[in-house]
């Protein structure tokens, strides 16, 4: 299986080896973020409104004009609600306003999917990225056993899931059909853009550059959680990796609003 995901020879890299390093960081090709935890206090990004006012300035210094932040619904570690991300949301804007942040700035969630998951898709309205669009996350080390009937209920409630970093779930590595599987049942898939660089180790990376290879993302995320996320992704943005994204025909600037 791996010489199935690895064997075939990158072009993509080097593709674009000829053009020049852009000089400045700047993501605005991309125009709107949308996989960050930056609502203070509510997950383990942003932890105080000062940590919310860095992160924010730094994503419109990169160029960002549309944030859809994210922060994590997880019953078991980050216990949210529509009621507590739209409060914190409220505080986060008006630090926007108060510090003169050139951002447009709006929730939904990561939700994580499990049995609380499932209840509250069945009971709540979800919070979307745009339209009916909601991300979901999940294990990292097995698939969740009700993985194909909740995306399945998803879709038949109207919504469409974006699935968060799909190639951070090694358990799907050992099994790249899986990727595919997900597309046909109708889910779209989101790249964290740090994932290009190796940050989350060079199995991830790999995986990272087979997808892109392959032309199965749909949209790409920062995911950033903290400052040091926020500095990676300058350093990439003047990497050879910048012109990989910047010619990749993600959907982000759809989401602008
Ligand atoms: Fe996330």
């Amino acid at each position: 299986m791996f010489s199935r995901l690895f064997g075939k020879k990158k072009k993509t890299e080097s593709e674009y080896a000829h053009l020049p390093l852009p000089e400045k960081a700047d993501w605005s090709v991309l125009k709107a973020d949308m996989h960050s935890h930056f609502l203070p206090g509510i997950d383990d990004g942003a932890q105080t409104p000062e940590d919310t006012v860095v992160l924010l300035q730094g994503m419109a210094d990169m160029g960002y004009t549309d944030i859809i932040t994210t922060p994590h619904v997880m019953i078991d570690h980050h216990p949210n609600t529509t009621a507590t991300i739209t409060a914190a949301l409220e505080t986060a804007r008006e630090l926007v306003t108060r510090h003169n942040i050139n951002i447009k700035l709006r929730a939904a969630a990561e939700y994580y999917m499990d049995d609380h998951f499932d209840h509250l898709l069945k009971t709540e309205k979800l919070l979307t990225i745009k339209d009916n669009l909601v991300l979901v996350e999940y294990s990292m080390m097995y698939e969740p056993p009700r993985l194909a009937q909740t995306l399945f209920e998803m879709r038949t409630s109207g919504y469409h899931p974006i699935i968060a970093h799909p190639e951070r779930y090694t358990f799907m590595h050992r099994t790249p059909d899986k990727y595919q599987e997900l597309k046909d049942r109708g889910c779209l898939l989101q790249l964290n853009l740090l994932s290009l660089t190796g940050y989350y180790g060079q199995h991830i990376k790999a995986v990272a550059d087979m997808l892109l290879e392959k032309g199965l993302y749909d949209y790409c995320g920062s995911d950033a959680h903290h400052e040091r996320h926020i500095a990676a992704l300058n350093k990439l943005a003047i990497s050879p990796d910048y012109h990989r994204v910047a010619n990749y025909p993600f959907r982000n600037p759809a989401l602008v609003s």
